[in-house]
């Protein structure tokens, strides 16, 4: 036998197809008015609450318009480590539990800083258990993200806490009613609030609640449970607890951060791209935002198709204030002020949701974009972080001719509008991390090709 041979493989081969791992570095090659249709499936952010609203019941729940979006992975392996099952198959989840074992500290440490969602079915826990433990989530690098609000509903509801080693142990016989006055409409508080107040003893009332789009698809998930659930005028939800839930089946909205996502490179790139699988009332404030910056767009009759386009060659300079629903969505912030490089003017930009989501902003001037962020509320309202030193605010001076330049993504929002600024830019841009896409954007390599993008 020569040396230079390999001795014979004995290796059985793989019977497994083999998973192209998409590199997590992607070149982007930039110039071209995008043009194409795509098809939006459910809500990175209403899905998986979906899943957690199944583990309330010990019936089968079953969940159509999925998306293939990684943050639901978490939600499965959370579901399976509690005892329930998950069955997928073509558009669909079925989710079984019959038995729940509230999780273990290291399960939970994992989980919670792997995505924001574990930590909403700490409720549930109390419920199923009358235990859970609490860790300081994970999630996207756009604030501290602490979890208080999330605490302060549960401990109102009758949850005991003790704090060891930086976990949080939860302990409760049966929740009971309360009336709760959040500082903030948070989302996540909110969900909260809902999983917990449902089975729980009596009436609760949430004040200041917070309204989106996936809280109201949540709570029509958790009232075909057979929850007493009302949303009243003034963002107060009012819930009487009922002693158990059953399952349900329910498909989930259409993803509008997705959509505006897409949308917002079109307008970038000045190109022309219908999304179908969004309802026009859940994008209703972005649509108003978009045609003020000189886009325009089509509907059809049923609200749910959505062709974009440029009405004008330069696209308008505008003052932009972020919000909670039916304000100006922070999700949708970075990949519009992308666009906003293009504008034939100074456009200003109020985050007034997170206090450190302007640090994407950075690399966009490598792309040589000009845009100068300032601590200041520069908007119409004081906000929270006016006082706090936030670097919140910014100007953004346009057009500005984009070029090629080499950037790291640093959460999923940004790195979409580092794409988005790679195709509106001359010549070639690499791009590393963009794995991190996949958590909110299902199929993403297919659609940038379905739209005309240049990557490799
Ligand atoms: C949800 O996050 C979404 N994530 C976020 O989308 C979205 O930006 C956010 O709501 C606002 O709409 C999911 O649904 C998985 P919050 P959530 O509680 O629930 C502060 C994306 O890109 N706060 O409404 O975590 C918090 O720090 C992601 O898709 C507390 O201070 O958001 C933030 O400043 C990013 N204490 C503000 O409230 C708390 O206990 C809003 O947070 C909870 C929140």
């Amino acid at each position: 036998m020569s040396e230079t041979t390999a001795p014979p493989s004995t290796a059985i081969p793989d019977p497994r197809p083999r998973v192209d791992v998409p590199s997590d570095t992607m070149t982007v090659r930039g110039g071209v008015p995008v043009d194409g249709a795509l098809t939006i499936r459910g809500s990175k952010n209403a899905l998986p609450k979906a899943m957690v609203a199944a583990l309330l019941t010990e019936e089968t729940c079953r969940l159509t318009n999925i998306a293939a979006i990684r943050d639901i992975e978490v939600v499965e392996e959370l579901i399976g480590i509690a005892g329930g099952t998950v069955e997928h198959d073509a558009d669909s989840i079925t989710i079984t539990a019959h038995t729940f074992t509230a999780l273990g500290e290291s399960d939970v440490e994992r989980l919670h800083n792997a995505s924001r969602i574990p930590i909403l079915t700490t409720a549930v826990s109390l419920h199923r258990t009358g235990e859970a433990v609490v860790a300081a989530p994970g999630g996207c690098a756009i604030g501290p993200r602490p979890v208080d609000f999330h605490l302060s509903v549960l401990r109102a509801l009758g949850a005991r806490d003790e704090h060891h080693d930086g976990m949080i142990h939860l302990r409760a016989d049966r929740l009971h009613g309360a009336r709760i006055d959040l500082p903030f409409p948070s989302v996540g508080a909110t969900e909260q609030f809902l999983f917990a107040s449902v089975l729980a003893e009596g009436d609760s009332e949430l004040a200041n609640a917070a309204i989106e789009p996936e809280i109201l698809d949540l709570i029509a998930v958790l009232q075909k449970m057979g929850a007493l659930i009302s949303v009243e005028p003034n963002r107060t939800i009012r819930v009487t607890g009922v002693d158990q839930l059953g399952g349900f089946e329910h498909r989930v909205i259409g993803d509008r951060l997705e959509a505006a996502s897409w949308a917002s490179l079109a307008l970038a790139t000045g190109g022309r791209l219908t999304v179908e699988g969004v309802q026009q009332q859940d994008l209703a404030t972005f649509l108003n935002v978009y045609r003020r910056a000189g886009g325009d767009f089509t509907i059809d009759a049923e609200g749910n198709r959505i062709e974009f386009t440029r009405a004008r060659r330069m696209l308008r300079p505008l003052a932009l204030e972020t919000d909670v629903h039916p304000g100006f969505m922070t999700d949708w912030q970075s990949p519009f002020v992308t666009a906003l490089t293009q504008a034939d003017g100074v456009s200003v930009v109020h985050e007034t949701v997170y206090e450190d989501r302007l640090g994407y902003t950075e690399a966009l001037r490598t792309l040589g974009a000009q845009i100068q962020v300032f601590t200041e509320c520069l908007g119409p309202t004081r906000c929270r972080f006016g006082a706090a030193n936030h670097r919140h605010s910014a100007v953004v001076v346009g057009p500005t001719k984009l070029h090629g330049a080499e950037l790291v993504v640093p959460d999923l929002r940004a790195g979409f509008s580092y794409v988005a600024a790679a195709a509106a830019a001359d010549g070639e841009s690499v791009i590393h991390g963009v794995g991190l896409l996949d958590r909110g954007y299902a199929e993403f390599r297919h659609k940038l090709a379905a739209v005309g993008i240049d990557h490799s």
